[in-house]
């Protein structure tokens, strides 16, 4: 097993974002169905999860299905669906014996009842935890995330409570789904595509960005040290002059 790189506290990401994407193409490559890439590819999620904790990554957001996966095979959405099921029965106590933090994001009114069941059991059994803050996406879009803040704002006014003139950038940030947490410093796309696809579009805006060729299952400890080797070299700005004080 390769060893953590040593990456400063100053160069190191305190949040990471992944598209896990190439489950599909790995299964194809090797001649086997969809489902078996799937299945490969919780197995590498476990791995990353591991791998960030043990280098201290303060949170981890995972995007686990899209609000557009939906429109993928009715067979291969519940398939997905069961994994997510399974997993969760089986990692929950392991990764609550690591301090991990689990949370959701996403639509959970359109999930199973027994997935939201669970959802609930996890994030309730490891509320308390200090170590690795886990985000799961299911069924999150970064539009929907948008509308659904814009939503609860309009009503608050509606309601008289706010004021429309109160609403600017750190109220709306307050009311996105990665409310609690800072932007993610890096987001790490697998499977070759550059593009965000409706992830989180607002959380984003200053996040470097780092797209792989290599296919999701295949995403192991190395690349994702090459990833946090990469993010050490950037310079970030957030639009401003580097060495020159803000007027
Ligand atoms: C992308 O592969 C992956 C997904 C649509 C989501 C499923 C992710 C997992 C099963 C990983 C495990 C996650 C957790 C948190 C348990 P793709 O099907 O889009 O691949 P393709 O682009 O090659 O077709």
């Amino acid at each position: 097993m390769s060893q953590p790189q040593p990456v400063s506290s100053a160069n190191k990401p305190r949040h990471v974002a992944i598209i896990m994407d190439g489950n599909g193409r790995w299964a194809q490559h090797q001649s086997l169905p969809r489902s078996a890439g799937h299945r490969a590819g919780v197995k590498a999620a476990r791995q990353i999860v591991e791998a960030c904790g043990r280098r201290e990554i303060e949170v981890l957001t995972l995007f686990a299905f899209s609000s557009e996966n939906w429109n993928r095979p009715k067979k291969e959405v519940g398939l997905l669906m069961r994994l997510f099921v399974e997993a969760l029965q089986r990692e929950v106590d392991t990764l609550n014996k690591n301090n991990v933090r689990l949370e959701f994001i996403g639509d959970r009114q359109s999930l199973s009842s027994a997935l939201q069941k669970q959802i609930i059991q996890a994030e309730q059994t490891t509320r308390s935890n200090t170590g690795l803050h886990l985000i799961i996406a299911v069924a999150y879009g970064g539009e929907w995330d948008i509308v659904e803040a814009s939503r609860r704002l309009a009503s608050r006014a509606v309601a008289g409570e706010l004021d429309i003139n109160d609403i600017d950038k750190s109220l709306f940030r307050q009311e996105l789904s990665l409310s609690g947490v800072p932007d993610p410093d890096l987001f790490i796309r697998t499977g070759g595509e550059r593009r965000i696809s409706n992830f989180l579009l607002w959380n984003l805006a200053y996040t470097e960005l780092y797209f792989t060729d290599h296919l999701w299952p295949d995403f192991g400890v190395e690349a994702l040290d090459e990833a946090l080797d990469h993010f050490a070299t950037r310079q970030r700005r957030f639009g401003q002059v580097p060495g020159v004080k803000p007027c």
